[in-house]
Formats: structure tokens, C-alpha cells, sequence
């Protein structure tokens, strides 16, 4: 890439459910200790869509908000990162394009490698501009979580969608190169097109991530990357947040350095603040850690953050940041915390109700009625 030109995150927001389930409500079905929830996952709810949304409506309601900010005449591209998409051909992106008005003259893609394709959008995004650096790319990460009721998996679900926008001269955060790069044919978590719940290893899709943390760190290192001690934060994939800071202890230890409590806790806990109460949103879920991370109390001006997206199957990349000057001014805190506040608490009956409903796989029209109160399905399929 050329060097000089800055390119990065001019705006970040996101959206999450209509509903939320506390893991106390999961608990008390699954006769868990709701310490193993609260202090062995890290987790104390997630958030479950209700039966009129998806990735669709999710990702509208964050990119309505970019859009409005910013106009959309220069957004030439949409590039929507899911692994819970709602169509085998046409591209979730189409949906969102229609209903946010966005110019004729542009190009929709959906990607998709598990959690990591959010991180591939940002990074074809950054290529995009350097292209033509008077053109802004529309990146949005979304997706619903969903494992086999009573399965271990079920604590670790959770839905949200990230809109990022992406362009020259960033308000918020400027991505450097390099990248360091792996990829590994491994069976840890994949989805069969039959199934609408995710099939999991869970103990090995865990030692899968780690070893995806070391092989993309070793080539960061050897593509010339920053040293470690240079970042202040990690935003790494939260399946469920406790996997962050045994991913930051690991890379710490695999460095040879010590990996002291409150230096993993200094660099990661200021992430997890959004994922430990919206659960699994895959491919969003490293992008509601930056999101935590820039509306935390931390000063972030001019720091350096380290991102490592791991999406099973598997593909992981490292990356580096740098917080631009003046960024707090463009945050979305107070949107942000009200899309965790606003979310309907359910029951365990209602959530299951949810949980397994299926759509009519006939071909017809079937109206549902409108459950949502913030924003509604507004397209047809
Ligand atoms: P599990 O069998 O329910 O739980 O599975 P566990 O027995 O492993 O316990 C979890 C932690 O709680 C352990 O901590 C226990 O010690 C602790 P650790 O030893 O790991 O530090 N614990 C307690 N702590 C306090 N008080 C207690 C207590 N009891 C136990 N009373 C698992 C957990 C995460 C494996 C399961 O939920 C699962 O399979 N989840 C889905 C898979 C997953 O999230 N994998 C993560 C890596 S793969 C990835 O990130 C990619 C992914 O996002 C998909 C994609 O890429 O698209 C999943």
C-alpha cells in the first residue's frame, strides 16, 4: 500500500436485538452456577432477536445512523461481512442498500469465513481507498449466534450488527499495514447448509483460536509489525470475553513475556464491555470490542491497538491501529449504551420460543405481526 496516505475507521456504530436473556434466567434452567457464566465465561447475557429481525434489520439500524451523519455520495462500495446471511445468492447488502437510499452507482458484496470475514471487509475496504481516496466504503459486520438448546454452546450465543465507515483521513482510527496472516483447514465450528444452529468442538475450537493467535502474530512479526509492548489495548474475537484474555496470556507467554493479571487486564478489559452483555455476534463481535474500547474512560489519542480476528474453520489475522487525535468528539457512546439499555428482558420460555422457530419453507407470503419497537423489518423476501 502507498505510505503516506492515512486510511482507517472514520465512523463506527452498531445495533443489537429487540430482546436480551441474563445468563441468571439461563442459569436457573440449565442448573449452572451462574459463577461459571459470570466469572468462567464472562458473560451476563446476550442478546436474542426477536422474530421480525435479522442481520438485515440490524445492520440498517447501524448504518441508518452513518448515513445520516454523513451523507452516502461518496460511498461507492457495501461490503456486508455475515456467516448468517439470509440468502445463498443475493447479497444481504442489496437489502440494506435499498433501505438506506444508497446511490445506484455502487457495488454490494457479502463475504463470508466465519467470525473473520468482517476483518477481510475492512481490509478490501483499505485497498478500495487507497484506489481512489475520494471514495468511502460502507463495512458492516452482522450476525445472530445460535447453538442447540441445552448444548454448551448456548451460553456463547448472542446477535449484532457494526457499520463501519471507511475512508481516507479517519476520524477515528487509521489502520497501518502489515497484516499477519493464517490459515488452517480445521473442523472446530461450522454450519452445514441443513442446519440453522452452528456444530461446535467447543474445547477445540478454543486451542484452534490460540494457535491462530501465534501463527498470525509470528507473521505480523515477520512482515516487520510493531512490537507487542508497543500497543495499549487488544481488541481480539470475543466469543464469549474470558477468550480474550486467555488469547492475550497466550501471546504473551508464546512472546516470552510475563503475563501479569493486571497488565492482561489493562490491555483487554476495556474491550469487553458490549460482548459480555450482547454474547457471540461473530463476525461484529471484534468490532463491538473497538467500539467498548474507544467509548471506554481509557485516552486512547495517538495509542496503538492490536487486533486479532479469528473466525473458525479457520483464517486469523493481526493487525495494528492507530487512535487518531481529537477521535472522542466522533464516538456514538451514548447510542451505543442505549441500544444495550433498551432491550426487552424475556424468560427462559420466551427465548425458547424464539429459539425455535422456523420459517415456512414453502415459498409463500407469511406476515408476522411487528414486535420490534425501535425499528422494523421493512423489506420484503
Ligand atoms: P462448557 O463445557 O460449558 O464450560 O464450555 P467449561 O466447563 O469449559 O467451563 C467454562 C469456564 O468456566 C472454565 O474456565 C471453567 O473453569 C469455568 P477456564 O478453565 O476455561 O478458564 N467455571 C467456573 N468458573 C467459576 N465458577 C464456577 C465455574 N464452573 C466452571 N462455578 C465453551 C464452554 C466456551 C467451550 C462452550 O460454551 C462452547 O462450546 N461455546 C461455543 C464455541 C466457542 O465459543 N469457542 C470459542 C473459540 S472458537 C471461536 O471463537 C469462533 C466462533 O466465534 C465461531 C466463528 O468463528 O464463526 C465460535
Amino acid at each position: 500500500m502507498s505510505g503516506e496516505l492515512a486510511v482507517g475507521i472514520h465512523d463506527l456504530a452498531f445495533a443489537t436485538t429487540e430482546y436480551v436473556l441474563t445468563h441468571a434466567t439461563l442459569a436457573a434452567r440449565t442448573g449452572a452456577d451462574v459463577a461459571k457464566y459470570h466469572q468462567g465465561i464472562g458473560q451476563t447475557a446476550i442478546s436474542v432477536p426477536a422474530a421480525d429481525e435479522d442481520v438485515v434489520t440490524m445492520a440498517a439500524t447501524a448504518a441508518a445512523t452513518i448515513v445520516a451523519r454523513h451523507g452516502s455520495d461518496r460511498i461507492r462500495t457495501v461490503v456486508f461481512a455475515t456467516e448468517t446471511g439470509i440468502d445463498q445468492a443475493k447479497a444481504a447488502g442489496i437489502y440494506v442498500h435499498s433501505l438506506l437510499g444508497l446511490p445506484s452507482a455502487a457495488r454490494v458484496v457479502e463475504l463470508k469465513q466465519a467470525c473473520y470475514a468482517g476483518t477481510a471487509a475492512l481490509q478490501f475496504a483499505i485497498g478500495l481507498v487507497h484506489r481512489d481516496p475520494a471514495q468511502q466504503v460502507l463495512v458492516i459486520a452482522a450476525d445472530t449466534s445460535r447453538y442447540e438448546l441445552g448444548s454448551p454452546g448456548e451460553s456463547t450465543q448472542g446477535a449484532a450488527a457494526v457499520a463501519m465507515l471507511v475512508g481516507a483521513g479517519p476520524a477515528l482510527v487509521r489502520i497501518e499495514d502489515p497484516a499477519g496472516l493464517q490459515t488452517a483447514d480445521i473442523m472446530d465450528f461450522w454450519r452445514p447448509n441443513y442446519r440453522n444452529t452452528a456444530l461446535v468442538d467447543g474445547q477445540e475450537s478454543i486451542a484452534a483460536y490460540l494457535q491462530a493467535v501465534q501463527g498470525a502474530w509470528k507473521d505480523y512479526a515477520e512482515q516487520g509489525g510493531r512490537a507487542l509492548t508497543e500497543f495499549r489495548a487488544f481488541c481480539y474475537h470475543q466469543p464469549f470475553t474470558k477468550m480474550a484474555y486467555k488469547a492475550h496470556r497466550h501471546l504473551l507467554r508464546h512472546c516470552g513475556l510475563d503475563a501479569e493479571a493486571a497488565d492482561v487486564d489493562r490491555a483487554v478489559q476495556p474491550t469487553t464491555a458490549y460482548n459480555s452483555v450482547i454474547g457471540n455476534s461473530y463476525t461484529a463481535s471484534i468490532y463491538l470490542g473497538l467500539a467498548a474500547l474507544l467509548d471506554s474512560a481509557v485516552d486512547l489519542t495517538g495509542r496503538a491497538v492490536g487486533f486479532l480476528s479469528y473466525g473458525s474453520g479457520s483464517v486469523a489475522e493481526f493487525f495494528a491501529g492507530e487512535v487518531v487525535p481529537g477521535y472522542r468528539t466522533h464516538l456514538r457512546t451514548v447510542q451505543h449504551r442505549a441500544a444495550i439499555d433498551r432491550r426487552q428482558d424475556i424468560d427462559y420460555a420466551r427465548y425458547r420460543d424464539l429459539h425455535q422457530l422456523t420459517f415456512p419453507a414453502d415459498g409463500g407470503d407469511h406476515l408476522r405481526p411487528r414486535e420490534t419497537s425501535g425499528h422494523k423489518r421493512l423489506y420484503e423476501s
